[in-house]
């Protein structure tokens, strides 16, 4: 695996990749991987010819300075694991290589309405315009390719998606399913940060969205499947919920009352012992009989 700083370096590799006519698959991250990143690679892997992933951690993106600081470095772990998964570039900037005026605030920054609105958006202000800018300016280095988000940012992946459609991005964006623990709890770099108390209560954000999609199967409308998913959150009093709700699966707006056979994603997000969670699941409202 060639490991490139430079933005010019990975740039060039990347071009003449499609000069010769090679498919160009991205995986963008912030490192910290595990096995959920490592499926996205595979994803890449299996659909195209060089695969490329990025690993920079995006100060434009945390809310406070402690929490950019705690975030876990793990650059030599994180490119042992994508050399196992048949990566070939990993592109691993520093932060002035990526914001020359760093840490002035960049002149620019992108915004998308709708999708970034609600949720970990109002939880997290300024969190989406940090990660679509990043993104965006990932995606102008990267030029054409296909690049794999996982489906566990549900927000964020639509976020993206609105933000390719709207900027005409040549970027094929793929969503790929959530990676979960035995128990149900999905693969996050934040769950190193759970106390093993924490960790044995943390699958409640699962099991709350199984009960909210069993409500939607069982005629459940919006507020019954989020009344659903906040029931089974108070059965542990240690998980401080902050949001459970029934979406659009496109437009993440809230849904009311669903036709037969629809289809509604349930977002979900807590804090156990201080560690923010987040998950999602995809249910469909009692198909017709
Ligand atoms: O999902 C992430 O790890 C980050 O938000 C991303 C997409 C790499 C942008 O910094």
């Amino acid at each position: 695996m060639e490991v490139i700083t430079t933005a010019a370096g990975w740039r060039s590799v990347l071009d003449e990749a499609r000069r010769a006519g090679r498919r160009v698959g991205f995986v963008p991250t912030m490192g910290a991987l595990h096995a959920g990143h490592a499926s996205l690679v595979d994803a890449a892997r299996a659909d195209c010819d060089l695969v490329t992933t990025s690993v920079f951690v995006n100060p434009l993106q945390f809310g406070d300075v402690a929490d950019l600081d705690a975030y876990p470095r793990t650059l030599e772990a994180d490119a042992a694991l994508l050399e196992a998964h048949g990566c070939d570039v990993l592109f691993a900037p520093d932060v002035l290589e990526m914001y020359p005026r760093h840490p002035a605030p960049s002149c620019t920054s992108v915004h998308v309405t709708g999708a970034s609105e609600g949720f970990e958006g109002a939880d997290r202000p300024g969190h989406f315009d940090g990660m679509a800018t990043v993104v965006t300016l990932l995606f102008n280095l990267a030029g054409p390719c296909a690049a794999y988000f996982g489906e566990k940012d549900f927000q964020q992946l639509c976020v993206v998606r609105q933000m390719v459609l709207d900027l005409g991005q040549p970027v094929e964006v793929v969503g790929c399913p959530t990676m979960r623990e035995p128990d149900g709890l999905a693969m996050s770099s934040r769950n190193v940060r759970l106390t093993p108390a924490g960790r044995s209560v943390a699958p409640v954000l699962h099991a709350a969205l199984l009960a909210g999609a069993a409500s939607a199967e069982a005629g459940a409308d919006g507020p019954g499947m989020c009344a659903a998913m906040e029931a089974t959150i108070r059965t542990e009093p240690s998980a401080s919920l902050s949001y459970a709700a029934a979406v659009d699966p496109e437009t993440l707006a809230p849904v009311a009352q669903l036709a037969p056979g629809e289809q509604v994603r349930l977002l979900i997000a807590a804090s156990i012992d201080g560690v923010r969670l987040i998950d999602n699941l995809a249910a469909t409202v009692r198909p017709v009989r």
